[in-house]
């Protein structure tokens, strides 16, 4: 039998959760050297063809500056070594701090991208053009157009698949950040059938316990 809950209405609020928590990096146009990190939470998947990001962040952040006078932005994923530097690029603004060099990070070149640098170690980064900047109130909406994805090579098996789940990627939910948890099923597991679903799952586990 299901259980009966019941329910109280919240005001109306972006309760979306989880969330990705990524690292944006961005430089400012004709001085390069400028470089900066933001956290953002707001930060999505719009269309595969072409492939198009989004981010949205409020006007008042110094990284708004950079991404809308350079058109570029590049969206690192967070995994748990990255965690506290995420926090603390969304805490700190790069108007008063080197956030990188305060958390002994490291940039690198971003392929496809004139003017905005890559985070180093980050198992990806989705380096974009901006396509369009959209006001909708406290936030501005970019959508940026990937121009490249940089993976880290050690998430690669031998035929080139990229292994995400041993990434150690972070959510965001609702405040806290959150590790994921365990391989539940995949894609289009609901209808697999059985073998398939032993076969594929023991192999997760495997992989799990070779860790
Ligand atoms: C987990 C987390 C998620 C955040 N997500 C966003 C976001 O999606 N958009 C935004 O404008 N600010 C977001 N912020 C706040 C900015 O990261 C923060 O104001 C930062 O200090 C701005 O840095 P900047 O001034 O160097 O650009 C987030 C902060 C945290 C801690």
């Amino acid at each position: 039998m299901p259980k009966n809950y019941s329910y109280t209405t919240l005001p109306p609020a972006t309760m979306l959760n989880p969330t990705p928590v990524v690292l944006i990096s961005c430089a400012e146009k004709g001085k390069p050297e400028n470089r900066n990190l933001v956290t953002a939470a707001w930060a999505g998947t719009v269309n595969s063809e072409p492939p198009i990001m989004s981010v949205s962040l409020r006007k008042e952040r110094y990284s708004h500056g950079l991404i809308a006078e350079s058109g570029e932005f590049v969206i690192n994923l967070v995994d748990e070594r990255l965690c506290r530097a995420a926090d603390f690029c969304g805490v700190r603004s790069g108007r008063d701090v080197d956030k990188a060099r305060e958390l002994g990070l490291r940039y690198r070149a971003a392929e496809g991208m004139s003017t905005a640098p890559a985070l180093d170690t980050a198992p990806v980064s989705l380096n974009c053009r901006v396509r369009q900047i959209i006001p909708l109130g406290s936030h501005d909406l970019f959508l940026g157009e990937v121009a490249a994805v940089q993976v880290r090579e050690d998430l690669l098996d031998e035929r080139g698949g990229l292994h995400l789940e041993r990434a150690g990627l972070v959510a965001y939910n609702h405040g806290l950040y959150q590790r994921l948890g365990d391989v539940m099923g995949f894609f289009g597991w609901s209808v697999a059938r059985k073998e398939v679903f032993q076969k594929r799952m023991a192999q997760y586990e495997r992989k799990r316990n070779s860790k």
